[in-house]
């Protein structure tokens, strides 16, 4: 059972690699939920930060999106962006915020990166408490990952509200991975080229997005 504070709906979205589409899920999710977002650390500032892009994106309010903990100049694992930036991450700065509404936190990177050279993502995720959506790739390589990633949460008894496989329409891979692992597949999230915000709100519909958290949040 995922339980919790679940009279709102608050979840880690993880992935199984970088660049696997965790902040464009966020924004999606941010935006159908009118959630709160927070991505604890981010590495890399060239571009627009995954709040920045959350924000831009959903369209929630700008105290929606919570303060990064860390940012980092550097695009690399946290671990050595800290160190480049000479920064230290702290455990302590990384407690989930205590708010009483629905709350999507981005993680940095996969779930084996470290944040710090003794303590991995997943060791945070833990210490969260929160259930975990995985996004993975729809394609070719997502099965060894995906499941690898399922092992390593349940290894640690993170709790795994499902899957939302991400990219072009695969004829087997969702279907394999919900019959070896059990878990729910949340949505294909189609590969969008002509990306627009009215593009995600038709989504949100046409993958039935709320009725499917709904369900798997009170079953
Ligand atoms: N379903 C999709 N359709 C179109 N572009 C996508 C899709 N998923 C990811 N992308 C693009 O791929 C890149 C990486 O996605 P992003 O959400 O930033 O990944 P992550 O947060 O996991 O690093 C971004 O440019 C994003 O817009
Ligand atoms: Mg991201």
């Amino acid at each position: 059972m995922i339980t919790a504070n679940f009279k709102k709906l608050q979840f880690i979205v993880c992935g199984t690699d970088t660049d696997i589409g965790k902040t464009l899920i966020s924004a999606f999710l941010v935006r159908g939920l009118n959630s709160f977002y927070w991505k604890p650390i981010q590495s890399g500032t060239e571009n627009e930060t995954d709040s920045e892009y959350v924000r831009r994106v959903s369209k929630v309010n700008n105290k929606q999106i919570l303060k990064e903990a860390y940012i980092f100049s550097s695009p690399v694992s946290p671990h050595w962006a800290a160190e480049i930036d000479q920064k230290e991450v702290r455990k302590s700065a990384l407690n989930l915020p205590k708010i009483n509404q629905n709350l999507v936190v981005e993680t940095a990177g996969g779930l084996m990166v470290p944040l710090t050279r003794d303590f991995l993502q997943i060791d945070q995720m833990k210490t969260w408490d929160l259930p975990v959506i995985i996004v993975c790739r729809s394609s070719l390589g997502t099965l060894n990952h995906t499941l690898l990633s399922i092992e390593a949460l349940r290894k640690r008894k993170i709790k795994i509200m499902g899957l939302i496989v991400n990219g072009k329409k695969h004829l087997d891979n969702p279907k394999t991975l919900h019959n070896l692992s059990g878990l729910p597949i949340i949505a294909e999230f189609p590969w969008i080229e002509d990306f627009s915000i009215y593009k995600l709100d038709i989504l949100w519909q046409e993958l039935h997005m709320q009725e499917t958290l709904n369900k798997i949040v009170n079953q």
